[in-house]
Order: C-alpha cells, then sequence, then structure tokens
C-alpha cells in the first residue's frame, strides 16, 4: 500500500497523507480527482500543506484521522479519556493534565485489510486499516476505513489499552471529517413524537454547532444526518458532505468551523463517565460512522446510501422478497381486544389484498391499557382463553401471515416480572410518576408512559426475553415481529444497554432467521443505521396523518430507503392530529413506502373498500419498482407544493407523486420538471388515480391533461364549473392528473417539463412515466 492511500468509488474519493510517522492526515474526502499516479498524489499531498499563520503553532496544521492537541488541534479532539494508575489517575499518561494533550500516537502501520461482504458490507468494498500507538501512553488505536463500491464511506476507530494493570477511561472516541470552507451550510434534524425529521438549517459561523442525544435511543429529535452543504443546497442542486453514526443509543455530532481555516464534521457515542473502562489487555470499539459525498444534493447523498443498503445481506430471509401489505390493529381496537372483532378486521383485511395482519398492543397477560403487565410476554388468558390460535388459524386460512407486537426493552413496575425480579427494573428502586409515589420516593426514576426500561446488560433479564419470545415463536406460527420501544432510557448506562439490546437482536435474528423485524420506537425516535442492520422495517412515525407523512417520508427517506419505512393508510380522522384527510391523499401518501392500513376497516363504507383495494392492487403492481428505485425529489419553488418520484434502475420507468400540501402561491404554478429520467429516452406520463382522483380548483386542466382516458374525464365537482374566483369548491378529475398523457422525451419532462394541475390543498396526484420504443 502506497504511503499515500487514494480509495475512489462511485465519483467519490479519499486521499490519505501517510507519510512519515504521525497519525495520517485526510488531505481530501469528496468528489472523485480521477485517475492519479503515485507521484502526483505526492505533489497534492505536499500541496496541500498549508501556510502557518502568525500567533500559531510552528508547523502546519494539517487535520489527521485522530485530531488531538499534542497535533496543535484546539477543535475538538478525536480521543479523550483517563489512565487509572497506582496513586491516583491522571490524563493519558497518568501524570494529571488534559488527556487529548498528553497523547503522541505514532503510525505504526497502514494498509489495506480484506473483508468478507455479509452484513453491511458491500461486494467490492476496498478497506484499509492505520495502525497507531502510543507506547508511553500504552494504547494503540487502530481505525477501519472502508469505501464501498456505492460511494459510501465508513469509518470506526477501535482502541486498545496496552498497559499491564491499569484500566483505561474512554472519555470519547470520534471520527472527525474535513469539509471543504465552501460548505458552510449546515442540515440537520429535529423534531417531536409524532413530527419526527424535521429539517433544520443554518449558515455556520465560527465555532461548534453540536447535537446531543442523551436519550438512551435517538430519539424523536435525532439529528440523523448531518449534511453540510454549499449554502443554499437542495434536493438536485448543490455540493453536500454528509455524516451519520450507525449507533441507537447516546451520540454527539458537530460541525465546527475554526478561524484557523479548518471545517469538519464530527461524530461519535456520547459516553458516560464508567461506560467504557478498558482492561489492561482489552479493547473497545466504537461505532460506525458513515459519510457520503454528493455533487447532486440530497438526493445525490440517496443516490448513494440507498444502493448500498439494500447490498446488505441483513435482511431476515422473508424480507428480501416483495414487502408485503401489513393491517396493523393498533389504531383500529388499541387494547381492545376480543376474538370476534378481530377475526371481522382480518375478513376486512383479506377482503382488500392485505396479505400480513399484525397484532398489535394489547395481547399479553393483563394488558388492558398502558399502565401494567410489560415483561409478563404470556398471552392473556382472559382475552385469550383458547391462546391467539383461533386469530391466527383465522387469519392464515384467510391467506395472510400473521404479525406481533412486543416491547422487550421493557417493563412495567406493575408485572409479575417486576414483582419477581425488581433487580430487572433498570436505575434504582421505586418510581417517580405515574406509576409511583413521587413524594415517599424522592431518589426513584422516572416512568415514562408508566413503565421502566429492563436491564438488558443483566444475562437473567437478557435470557427471559429471549426464552419468552422463543416460546412465543415455537407456538405460533409468527412471520413477523414489531419490536416497539417507548420511552427514553433515563437511567443505567446508555452504552450498556444499547450493546446488550445489539447482542440480544443479534441473537434473535440468529435463532429466527426468518422471523423478519419491525423496529418502532413510540414511532420513529430509533431510526439509524445500527439499528437497521438488525431490523427489516423501521415504524416510520406514530401519525398516520398524510399531511405529516409527506414531511416525515420524504426526509427520512434521505437516509433509509422506502421499502424499509412503515407507512400506513389511517382513519379519515388522523387520531395523532384530528385533522381530516380524504382518502385518495392518504392512499398516494402510503403508497411510497412499506405500505399498510392502521384503520377499522369494518367502518369503512363500501366504495371507501373498493378504492383502497385497488390501492393494494397498485401497490402490488408498483412495489419492485417503488422498493428499488432511486428516489428523486424536486426543489419546490413554491414551499406548498412537491414533486417527488422513484425511477427505475434503467430509467426504463418512474411514478411521481406531486402533492400540495397547502394552497399553492400561484394560479399557475411551476411546471412539472421531472427529475432522474433518462434524457434520451422517450417516455410516456399518464396519472394514474390512487382512490380517487384529486381535487383540482380550476375551470380546465392543462391542454395535456385534458383528453379522457384512465383519470376519468369530467370535474365532477364545482370548481370545474364555478368561474375563476368563485372560490366555490375544487372539482374532482379534470386536469388533477387527469386523463391525458403525453409522449416526450426525459430530457424534456427534466428542462421544460409539463403545466401542472391547480391542486386543492392536501391532494397529490400521481403519474406514471414509462420509456416507449
Ligand atoms: C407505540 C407504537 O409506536 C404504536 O404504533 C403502538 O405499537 C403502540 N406503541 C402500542 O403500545
Amino acid at each position: 500500500m502506497s504511503s499515500i492511500p487514494y480509495l475512489r468509488a462511485a465519483g467519490t474519493s479519499l486521499v490519505l497523507d501517510a507519510r512519515g510517522t504521525g497519525v495520517p492526515v485526510i488531505v481530501h474526502w469528496g468528489a472523485d480527482l480521477g485517475d492519479l499516479s503515485g507521484e502526483m498524489l505526492a505533489v497534492l499531498a505536499d500541496a496541500s500543506v498549508p501556510a502557518i499563520p502568525p500567533s500559531s503553532i510552528d508547523l502546519p496544521l494539517r487535520l489527521t484521522l485522530l485530531p488531538t492537541v499534542s497535533d496543535g488541534w484546539s477543535g475538538r479532539p478525536g480521543i479523550s479519556g483517563f489512565r487509572f494508575s497506582e496513586g491516583g489517575g491522571g490524563g493519558l499518561r497518568g501524570g494529571g493534565g488534559a488527556a487529548a494533550a498528553d497523547l503522541d500516537l505514532r503510525l505504526a502501520g497502514v494498509g489495506p485489510v480484506s473483508v468478507r461482504s455479509g452484513d453491511a458490507v458491500s461486494p467490492g468494498t476496498q478497506a484499509l486499516a492505520i495502525s497507531l500507538t502510543d507506547a508511553a501512553a500504552e494504547l494503540a488505536v487502530r481505525t477501519d476505513l472502508e469505501l464501498s463500491v456505492e460511494g459510501v464511506l465508513r469509518l470506526r476507530h477501535t482502541l486498545t489499552n496496552t498497559a499491564a494493570t491499569a484500566p483505561f477511561e474512554l472519555g470519547s472516541l470520534d471520527v472527525i471529517l474535513p469539509v471543504p470552507g465552501r460548505a458552510r451550510e449546515i442540515l440537520d434534524f429535529t423534531g417531536l413524537w409524532t413530527h419526527e425529521r424535521r429539517p433544520q438549517r443554518a449558515l455556520l459561523g465560527q465555532g461548534v454547532w453540536s447535537r446531543e442525544s442523551r436519550h438512551g435511543r435517538p430519539g424523536h429529535d435525532d439529528p440523523y444526518l448531518s449534511v453540510a452543504g454549499t449554502p443554499g443546497f437542495g434536493f438536485r442542486t448543490g455540493e453536500t458532505w454528509a455524516t451519520h453514526l450507525a449507533w441507537s443509543g447516546d451520540k454527539r455530532v458537530w460541525a465546527e468551523n475554526s478561524p484557523l481555516g479548518y471545517s469538519v464534521l464530527g461524530s461519535g457515542e456520547l459516553l458516560a463517565p464508567g461506560d467504557v473502562r478498558v482492561a489492561p489487555g482489552a479493547s473497545h470499539t466504537t461505532p460506525w460512522t458513515v459519510a457520503v459525498y454528493s455533487a447532486a444534493g440530497l438526493d445525490g447523498l440517496s443516490a448513494r446510501l440507498h444502493p448500498w443498503i439494500r447490498s446488505w445481506s441483513t435482511l431476515s430471509g422473508a424480507a428480501s422478497g416483495p414487502r408485503p401489505v401489513v393491517l396493523n390493529t393498533w389504531e383500529a381496537v388499541y387494547f381492545d381486544h376480543d376474538l370476534p372483532t378481530l377475526t371481522r378486521l382480518a375478513d376486512a383485511a383479506a377482503a382488500v389484498g392485505v396479505e400480513r395482519f399484525v397484532l398489535d398492543d394489547g395481547w399479553f397477560t393483563g394488558r388492558t391499557d398502558d399502565r401494567r403487565a410489560l415483561g409478563d410476554w404470556f398471552v392473556d388468558p382472559v382475552a385469550w382463553p383458547d391462546g391467539l390460535h383461533p386469530l391466527v388459524d383465522h387469519v392464515r386460512a384467510a391467506g395472510m401471515d400473521f404479525g406481533l407486537w412486543i416491547e422487550p426493552e421493557m417493563i412495567s413496575l406493575d408485572s409479575d416480572v417486576a414483582r419477581a425480579h425488581p433487580d430487572w427494573v433498570l436505575g434504582p428502586a421505586g418510581s417517580r410518576g405515574s406509576a409511583g409515589p413521587r413524594s415517599s420516593l424522592p431518589s426513584s426514576a422516572l416512568t415514562w408512559r408508566f413503565q421502566r426500561v429492563l436491564d438488558l446488560s443483566n444475562p437473567d433479564a437478557a435470557a427471559w426475553v429471549f426464552d419468552r419470545l422463543a416460546a412465543l415463536l415455537a407456538e405460533y406460527p409468527i412471520a413477523y415481529l414489531k419490536w416497539d420501544h417507548n420511552r427514553d432510557l433515563l437511567a443505567g448506562s446508555a452504552h450498556r444497554q444499547t450493546a446488550a439490546l445489539y447482542r440480544l437482536l443479534d441473537r434473535v435474528r440468529a435463532a429466527h432467521p426468518g422471523v423478519e423485524i419491525e423496529s418502532c420506537a413510540s414511532g420513529g425516535a430509533r431510526i439509524d443505521l445500527g439499528i437497521l442492520e438488525r431490523v427489516d422495517r423501521v415504524w416510520t412515525s406514530d401519525t398516520n396523518d398524510p399531511l405529516e407523512r409527506q414531511q416525515i417520508q420524504r426526509y427520512t427517506s434521505v437516509l433509509v430507503p422506502p421499502e424499509y419505512l412503515g407507512g400506513h393508510l389511517g382513519a379519515a380522522t388522523a387520531h395523532t392530529t384530528g385533522r381530516t384527510s380524504e382518502l385518495s391523499f392518504r392512499l398516494a401518501t402510503a403508497l411510497f413506502g412499506s405500505a399498510g392500513i392502521e384503520w377499522d376497516l369494518t367502518r369503512a363504507i363500501e366504495s371507501e373498500r373498493a378504492q383502497i383495494a385497488d390501492w393494494i392492487t397498485r401497490y402490488k403492481q408498483l412495489r419492485g419498482l417503488l422498493h428499488t428505485g432511486t428516489i428523486v425529489r424536486a426543489d419546490p419553488s413554491d414551499p406548498a407544493l412537491e414533486l417527488h418520484g422513484v425511477v427505475s434502475p434503467d430509467r426504463a420507468a418512474a411514478v411521481f407523486a406531486y402533492v400540495a400540501l397547502a394552497a399553492p402561491r400561484s394560479a399557475l404554478p411551476e411546471r412539472l420538471r421531472f427529475p432522474g429520467l433518462a434524457p434520451e429516452l422517450t417516455y410516456r406520463v399518464e396519472p394514474l388515480t390512487i382512490g380517487a382522483p384529486p381535487r383540482v380548483i380550476q375551470d380546465a386542466p392543462p391542454a395535456w391533461l385534458a383528453g379522457g382516458g384512465s383519470f376519468g374525464a369530467a370535474g365532477a365537482g364545482a370548481g370545474a364549473a364555478a368561474g375563476a374566483g368563485a372560490g366555490a369548491g375544487a372539482g374532482a378529475g379534470a386536469g388533477g392528473g387527469g386523463g391525458g398523457a403525453v409522449t416526450l422525451t426525459g430530457g424534456v419532462l427534466a428542462q421544460v417539463g409539463l403545466p401542472a394541475p391547480l391542486l386543492a390543498p392536501e391532494q397529490a396526484a400521481v403519474y406514471t412515466v414509462t420509456a416507449v420504443e
């Protein structure tokens, strides 16, 4: 391996300068630099050495793979820690002082390593290992670095304590990557329950923009993906550099911009004192930081991330086929489990084409509400005197498979298991909150949704959960587990709990490879690439309100491919917001993910059921495309309007949704310019009815939509007849997408586009785009 390693894949490259004895310098991470000879790489590395500014260290400051104060690095260091030694502790050398300042890591080796494809390693991945040692500090660090064929870079460190007797307390061990000064705008995410993945942007000043999660899970306000880009970058435009920590516990991610001239993105696990005490001879490995560059905005990031994630071999056997249409019972019946009701629901589900029936919370001993019984994973003999058999048999006889909800990481204080094993409850005994007297137990732990956390790092507690799951999976033909997690930790060690969760999930996956798992955390509070390696689907959000969902799905899918993202058709009036939406808007929204239903279908009227059945037929026709294609999102000039779609890998077919989130700003909205098509191919663009035609507010549709055909030609409502400005309401059909079709080249469709219909607020028009001879 050259001492200037140069990795390239899919338009991305990385150059390290590993000459000399210091920690290798990151010369470049970003666009592919083309074929460069060793000589040229040396010139590049030399030419990249910056000036020495006044009042600074007497050497040029260069960002290494593990920057510390001892390099002159005054930004956040890559490592901090504390050496325990006889007669007291101190910094890294045991002599007191700031930890990072004491470290003097030297390069011990750099070279390619062979990685076996599998899990999260795609075939063709280039991998490099860099070994560093500090003999005096008695520490060694190995940095693993991989560049996948899709252009996804990932890095992690392994720290080894080479001391004979003294443990080493790790404070932080992070991945820090350079971004150029022009990447001045930062985008990351925040959110709330039922409002996850709200984007927030800022122009970076000098200093640190830091986001921390102490939820014991990423949380509803998870920063999710940190994107630094050229100001104004969008879905399709601008250069972007993004990082994500593949970890489901606490974390710290940041962007730092210094007057000394460097800009970086940093990420790592947020460790608490005592979380990682590395024993002599032992090692600690950090989670992976996933890093992606794109010259074409956020879509360019997804275009690298999605194929990479799709190349993993982590799905359960069943999930690698088409994603089935699910009916989940939660918003249909909540805790009200009753066999006749549920069998009627199963019949209604089967009749519209549902393929999987998932029994949500409420089936286990004494679980009549959310205040009790978590941990008592036995089928409730009162609600289910014959066990789940009659329901499971009925579901399977109706041609569906059966899924079951469980919340393995939690425990109710009011449960047999907590009474028998109070020491399995994470944190202090007793509770503060609604499940316990606050005043009498001032130091006890908080409840959240009336529940506490099961200490999975206790092997007996973990074994209990594993055995109960194994017993349920042995007794019933369960194809799918919805694995829920409904509170922040707020006690114990997030590090140990997350590591124990991963061990448990890995064990369950190994023992039951055919069982699919959906990860849910009060909706989308734990969606990260650490959990994604261990599950087949994530519950994107607890809201089924399509207006909220449009935004949540739009941004969650920047990182996670849509087939992983559960999206359900809910009731007309959303349970989480009280907002009422039309069926067609709810259907068009749920189409673009792993689709399902969460609604008491037995209350749906005949015409609604017919529309749902038709939607399911369309979903089954389209899911091959929706779940393997490239996500594309036009940059809207009107924030009320969005155009998003999925284009097949060979660009021969696509499906788009044009969505009005609110009233458009203009009576003649911006044209529909379809991104992602092959410019030289000729395509036929046609409206596709999902449910009913969308409502439009226009006297006549754009010419290309005016013909008869699949979308219904006549505007049936007032809008079609009312004069402009009458404000008389909206018409269905004509021009909502409706009726016509047009055949044009991909280049014309992208550059010139087509006049858009004037959608009423909260409507979506769906179009298929198919290459023709
Ligand atoms: C929270 C989940 O996000 C819901 O979908 C549902 O499963 C409930 N928990 C059940 O308690």
